[in-house]
């Protein structure tokens, strides 16, 4: 077949296929052939479909009453001082201070979430604060040393006043282990303020003797 041949041949398949094409007339709106249709309409019901199988009509059925998240931990406190008070009371830290990790971890979430606001001290004067934003107590203070670790924990989770909500960026571990870093800021001021005290106390060195 010489290439003239061959040119005509294809040009003739060309226009037999738009013809075709032309003559069957396809609704483009509708689904053409479907090959194996139940890999495109499964048998099973879409989560959002209505159902005739359950009584209220609904695939996607409401979980029962009381019903958790897997691996939810609920915490049964409310978002109040009293509550606050409560879970000082009942709750305790599972970290202790021997745990060198621990408050390694409570350094660096304290310098990431809290130093802004609360200083790197911890005496309420950090740069967030310098700009206007109202100043936290500081935790060197009596009131803040003598509140229970619950119940720093309850603030740190549900906020109090000025003070926001951290549940939703801290892990539960995290927040124990902040107030790791919090006790051992309050230790070090306690234990400068005696160093202080402890000056102040010395006797007058009697003046030296002259000749
Ligand atoms: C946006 C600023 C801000 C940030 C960020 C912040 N705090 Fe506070 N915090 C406050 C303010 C303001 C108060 C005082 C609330 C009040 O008046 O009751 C406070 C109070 C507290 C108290 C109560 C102290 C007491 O003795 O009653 C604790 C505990 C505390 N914050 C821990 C934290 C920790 C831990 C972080 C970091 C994870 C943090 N805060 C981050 C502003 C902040």
């Amino acid at each position: 077949m010489n290439t003239g041949t061959l040119n005509r041949f294809l040009l003739a398949c060309l226009v037999a296929a738009g013809a075709a094409n032309w003559l069957i007339h396809l609704d483009p709106s509708r689904p053409n052939f479907e090959f194996l249709p139940d890999m495109a309409h499964s048998p099973a019901y879409a989560s959002f479909s209505a159902n005739p199988v359950f009584a209220d009509g609904k695939t996607i059925q409401e979980p029962p009453p009381g019903a958790v998240p897997h691996g939810f931990r609920p915490l049964h406190y409310e978002a109040t001082d009293q509550e606050a008070v409560r879970a000082g009371k009942e709750l305790s830290n599972p970290y202790s201070l021997d745990d060198k990790k621990a408050v390694e971890r409570g350094a660096e979430v304290f310098a990431n979430y809290c130093r802004h606001c609360h200083g790197a001290a911890g005496w309420g004067n950090g740069p967030v604060v310098l700009r206007g934003y109202p100043a936290p107590t500081s935790f060197l203070a009596p009131e803040s040393v003598s509140k229970p670790d619950g119940r720093l924990f309850h603030i740190i989770t549900y906020g109090r006043r000025n003070m926001p909500s951290h549940a939703s960026q801290l892990s539960r571990e995290d927040r124990w282990k902040v107030i790791l870093y919090i006790r051992t800021l309050q230790r070090k001021a306690e234990e400068e303020r005696k160093k202080e005290k402890a000056q102040e106390k010395k006797p007058a060195q009697p003046p030296e003797a002259t000749p």
